[in-house]
C-alpha cells in the first residue's frame, strides 16, 4: 500500500493530470485536494482526449474511487458539465464523489474575482476568472456554504443569507446587479437534486483504502510556485498546492503520505502575471511554446515559457517534501542545439544567491544558466531510461543532481503510453 500525492513542482500545467491518468491504474481512491476548476489537467488515453477541471484524473479507471476533496471549491453548475461530458464520452462516473465538507463556489465569486482583478489595476494578478479567490475568501471568513448543506435546506438557507448580506453590498458598490436568494435558491435545489448521492463524509473511503492496504493518490492543483504561502506573492492562487496540504484538503493523516511525486516539465511555464526568472521573451521562447503547444487549457491564454529553473524547482522540492521527480514534455526539447539550465540567481549588488527570495527580490533578480547540448532526434517513440540519447541521459542526470532526487518517470508525449518508469 502507498499513499502518493503528485504535485505541481513548477508554476502549473507541469502534466499532473497525465501522470495521475498514468498511475489511477492499480489505485484504489484518487483525490483532488484543492483548488477549484481554475484547474486544467490534460489526460490523452485509449478514451479520448479529456480537460478535466475539477475532477480527478483517476476517473479513467473504472476501478478507482475518485473524491473530489474537502480543500478544493466546488463550482457545482462546472462540475455537472463536466461530468455530463465525460458520461457523454462513455465514461463512467458512477465512482465520483465529492465531500461534503468541500466549499460550494457560487456564480457571484466569479463576478467578483473579475471586479478584483480590474481593481487592480496594473497590479492584476492575471486569474483564471473562476472565482476561485473569492470562493476561498468566504470560506476563510467562514461565511462559506457547503455541498453537504445542500441536503440541509433550511441551514442552507440561512447561510446563504447571511453571504448575501456582505456580497450583495459588494456588489451594488461595484454597480454590479445583486445576487437574489430565490434565483440562487433554484439553482441550489438543482444541484442538490443532480449532485445529492455524490455527496459523501470521505473519512470512511478514505480509512478504507487505507486500512485495506490500497494505493492512495492525491492529485495537486497547479504547482508550489503560485503557492499562496511560499510561491509569487500575490501572484498566486488562494490555496495551498503543497503535498502538506494534501493531508488537510483529502482527509488524511499526514504520516500516511510516504511518497511525494513532484511533475515538472523538461523547461518552464508560467500563466498569468507576477514573477517569472528567465522568461524567454525571444524565438526561442516562441518556439518553445510552439513545439510544447503552450496555451492554457481553461483560458487559452499563451503560457509564458523559459529554460528549466533548478533554483525554483529545489524551492518546492523542500517545501514538498519530494521523494522523486517525474519530468515532463522531454520531447518538446528534441529540436533544440543548446539546451540551458537555470542554475543560481544573481542579485543586483552582484551576489550569487541558490534559493528562493521574496517577490520584491525576485524581480530583481538574473537567472544564471549552464548550456548543455541538445540531442537533435526524436525522443517520441523511447520508453526506456537507456533508449534515450546520451546527450537527454546527461541533461536529465544533472537535473537529478541538481534536485538530489531521483526520476521517476519521463514522458516524451502527451499520450497515455508515452511515458515510462526509470
Ligand atoms: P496539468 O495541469 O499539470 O495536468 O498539465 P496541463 O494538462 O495543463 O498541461 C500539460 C500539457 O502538456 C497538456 O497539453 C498535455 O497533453 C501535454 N503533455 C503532457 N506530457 C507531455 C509530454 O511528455 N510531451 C508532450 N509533447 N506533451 C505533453
Ligand atoms: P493547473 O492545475 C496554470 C494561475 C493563474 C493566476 C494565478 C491565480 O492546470 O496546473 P486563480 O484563478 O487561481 O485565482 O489564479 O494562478 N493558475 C494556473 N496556472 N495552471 C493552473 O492550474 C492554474 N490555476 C491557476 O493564471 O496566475
Ligand atoms: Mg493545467
Amino acid at each position: 500500500m502507498a499513499v502518493t500525492a503528485v504535485v505541481g513542482a513548477q508554476y502549473g500545467d507541469e502534466g499532473k493530470g497525465r501522470i495521475i491518468d498514468f498511475l489511477a491504474g492499480n489505485s484504489e481512491l484518487v483525490v483532488r485536494f484543492q483548488g477549484g476548476d481554475n484547474a486544467g489537467h490534460t489526460v490523452i488515453n485509449d478514451l479520448g482526449k479529456f480537460q478535466l477541471h475539477l475532477v480527478p484524473s483517476g476517473i479513467f479507471n473504472p476501478t478507482s474511487n475518485n473524491l473530489i476533496g474537502t480543500g478544493v471549491v466546488v463550482n457545482p453548475d462546472s462540475l455537472l458539465s463536466e461530468i455530463e461530458a465525460l458520461e457523454g464520452s462513455g465514461i463512467d462516473t458512477s465512482r465520483l464523489f465529492v465531500s461534503d465538507r468541500a466549499h460550494m463556489l457560487l456564480p457571484h465569486h466569479a463576478t467578483l474575482d473579475n471586479i478584483e482583478e480590474k481593481r487592480r489595476g496594473d497590479q492584476s494578478i492575471g486569474t483564471t476568472s473562476r472565482g476561485i479567490g473569492p470562493a476561498y475568501r468566504e470560506k476563510t471568513a467562514r461565511t462559506g456554504v457547503r455541498l453537504g448543506d445542500l441536503n440541509h435546506p433550511n441551514y442552507l438557507r440561512m447561510r446563504l443569507e447571511l453571504q448575501l448580506d456582505q456580497v450583495n453590498t459588494i456588489l451594488s458598490n461595484a454597480g454590479e446587479s445583486k445576487v437574489d436568494l430565490e434565483d440562487l435558491w433554484s439553482h441550489c435545489m438543482n444541484w442538490a437534486d443532480k449532485l445529492g448521492d455524490r455527496i459523501v463524509d470521505p473519512i470512511p473511503l478514505m480509512k478504507d483504502a487505507i486500512q485495506n492496504d490500497r494505493n492512495v493518490l492525491l492529485e495537486g492543483q497547479l504547482g508550489g510556485m503560485k503557492d499562496l504561502d511560499w510561491g509569487t506573492y500575490p501572484f498566486v492562487t488562494s490555496s495551498n498546492p503543497l503535498a502538506s496540504f494534501a493531508s488537510i484538503g483529502a482527509g488524511i493523516p499526514h504520516h500516511y503520505i510516504t511518497n511525494v511525486i513532484g511533475v515538472t516539465k523538461a523547461y518552464g511555464t508560467s500563466v498569468g502575471a507576477g514573477p517569472f526568472p528567465g522568461e524567454l521573451d525571444n524565438e526561442i521562447g516562441k518556439k518553445l511554446r510552439d513545439i510544447g503547444e503552450e496555451y492554457g487549457v481553461t483560458t487559452g491564454r499563451p503560457r509564458r515559457t523559459g529554460w528549466y529553473d533548478s533554483v525554483a524547482v529545489n524551492h518546492t522540492i523542500w517545501l514538498n517534501g519530494m521523494t522523486s521527480l517525474a519530468i515532463t514534455k522531454l520531447d518538446v526539447l528534441d529540436e533544440f542545439d543548446e539546451i540551458k539550465i537555470c542554475y543560481a540567481y544573481k542579485l543586483p549588488n552582484g551576489n550569487i544567491i541558490d534559493f528562493v527570495p521574496d517577490t520584491p527580490v525576485l524581480d530583481t533578480i538574473e537567472p544564471m544558466y549552464e548550456t548543455w547540448s541538445g540531442w537533435n532526434v526524436s525522443t517520441a517513440d523511447v520508453r526506456s531510461w537507456s533508449d534515450l540519447p546520451i546527450q537527454a541521459r546527461k541533461y536529465l542526470d544533472r537535473i537529478k543532481d541538481l534536485s538530489g532526487l531521483p526520476i521517476s518517470y519521463v514522458s516524451v508525449g502527451a499520450k497515455r503510453e508515452a511515458m515510462f518508469a526509470t
